[in-house]
């Protein structure tokens, strides 16, 4: 099989299996993989961490900006630190999950973000990136741009899943709490979510984890070849 060289930007919202997609996918090409929501959430930990309000977005700028925030860049290791200190299941807690919107939308915080992240794609000769930006802002000359959407419905059910809720008003409360995400997200200032012009999209609702990484490693390797 043809090996690959560039960058797969897998944008999209959350709840999608975006991140195992994005993590079997760089498995399969033998490629780094780079998860920008685990900056985020970092930075937000540090925010969280000097007790300043994440909707003060002037103090939330000069946390970030004091901040080591450093990630792997390896598919099968998670690495997440802050000034040296280990915060890979900090980052996946509520009180961070709360948080991180209002952080990672501030303009300041999103350029150092930005700037680190194009610093390590640079030194990789293969990767895979996933986040909301990556195709429209980050890196908007990658070799291949996804952008994984789902119906909020298929969505919910999935999260339900992983949080092991299971009645019809558990589901409807995500759906709807992922609808105001979406909305949120897509409508804020700076990088708001949406896909790239030039982004193939695919529509999870009715595939398996599966069928998506075979499509989005056929959609990478075929890029290559046109190359
Ligand atoms: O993908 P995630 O849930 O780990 O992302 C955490 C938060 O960071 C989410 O609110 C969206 C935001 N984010 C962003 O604004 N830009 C990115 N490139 C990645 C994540």
């Amino acid at each position: 099989e043809r090996e690959f060289h560039g960058q797969v930007t897998l944008d999209g919202p959350s709840g999608t299996g975006k991140s195992s997609v994005a993590r079997a996918v760089a498995a399969r090409l033998g490629a780094a993989y780079l998860d920008t929501g685990a900056m985020y959430r970092a930075a937000t930990v540090a925010v969280l961490d000097a007790g300043v309000d994440p909707e003060d977005a002037e103090a939330v700028a000069r946390v970030v900006a004091g901040a080591r925030i450093e990630v792997g860049t390896h598919a099968d290791t998670e690495r997440v630190e802050v000034d040296g200190t280990d915060v890979a299941v900090r980052i996946r807690g509520a009180e961070v999950t709360r948080a991180v919107s209002a952080v990672s939308a501030v303009p300041a915080v999103r350029r150092q973000l930005v700037d680190q992240q194009r610093s390590l794609v640079a030194a990789a000769d293969a990767v895979v990136v996933e986040g909301r930006d990556i195709g429209t802002v980050v890196l908007p000359d990658a070799t291949v741009k996804v952008y994984l959407t789902a119906a909020p419905e298929a969505r919910a059910q999935r999260r339900a899943a992983q949080l092991g809720l299971t009645t019809a008003d558990e589901v409807a409360e995500l759906a709807a709490d992922l609808r105001r995400r979406d909305e949120y997200d897509s409508s804020r200032a700076d990088s708001p979510l949406r896909p790239a012009a030039d982004a193939v999209v695919v529509d999870s609702t009715d595939l398996g984890r599966e069928q998506v990484v075979d499509r989005v490693v056929e959609l990478a390797r075929s890029a290559v070849e046109v190359r």
